[in-house]
């Protein structure tokens, strides 16, 4: 068997949601391709009875689960949610991530931080020996003085290109423009967050550093590993 990409998201989506999602649970929803395949996987639970209240981390995804006749509601009429399932452009061998390239990355960020489990949800192609090698670096900016912002973020040592769509800058679900950051690869990337994190402008950046409880990775062959089961593992 060699499942095409397609597959890959919809089977580690749905063991994702099969693994850690209990009945009466407060669910966040990712954004992104992989995890259409997780809320539709969540709408099929809502029908079979599940009580689940969720909240979503993008308009795209609050409009499939309402569709869906999930349970949507705005993050501050909940004190937590007890797991949330997003994906992911780059993986290293910690569980540190890249997110971002769907656009989402901010309101996935405060969304994350209010969950106690942060289930990740890719394939092996997202995996990389260092961050910042195959993806760029989005970073989300206000659009006031974007260009100097842009700067400051070059002064990085990194090529930062506004992102675009339909021949117009890319805004966000709050408003703000994305600029996706080329590095060769981040070396350190807990200090180039904090490097970042102290510019004029800079609303939120793509390093979702020890935010993962765990990494799902779908393989071509239809088997899906648990990266932290497979780190306890290498501990004991
Ligand atoms: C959106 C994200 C997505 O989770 C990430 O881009 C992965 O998307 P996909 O599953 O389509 O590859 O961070 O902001």
């Amino acid at each position: 068997m060699s499942l095409d990409a397609n597959a890959m998201k919809k089977l580690v989506a749905e063991e994702a949601v099969n693994r850690y999602v209990k009945d009466g649970m407060k669910v966040g929803l990712g954004t992104g391709s992989t995890a259409k395949f997780m809320i539709e996987r969540i709408g099929e639970l809502v029908r079979q009875g599940y009580d689940l209240t969720c909240t979503a981390t993008s308009v795209q995804s609050e409009e499939l689960a309402k569709s869906l006749g999930i349970k949507v509601v705005d993050l501050d009429e909940i004190d937590h949610l007890d797991i949330t399932i997003d994906g992911a452009d780059e993986v290293d061998p910690g569980m540190q991530l890249i997110k971002g390239l769907g656009g989402a990355l901010l309101r996935e960020k405060i969304v994350a931080a209010a969950t106690v489990k942060e289930i990740i949800i890719t394939d092996e192609s997202k995996l990389v020996e260092k961050l910042g090698t195959k993806a760029p670096l989005p970073v989300e900016v206000l659009q006031f003085g974007h260009e100097h912002t842009k700067y400051a973020l070059e002064r990085q040592g990194c090529k930062a290109e506004l992102r675009m769509r339909d021949g117009k800058p890319f805004i966000t679900d709050t408003g703000n423009y994305i600029y996706d950051c080329r590095f060769e690869s981040i070396e350190k990337p807990f200090f180039l967050e904090s490097r970042i994190d102290i510019i004029p402008g800079v609303v939120e950046n793509g390093l979702f550093l020890n935010t993962a409880y765990d990494v799902l990775i779908a393989r071509p062959d239809g088997s899906v590993e648990s990266m932290a089961e497979k780190l306890a593992s290498k501990e004991a």
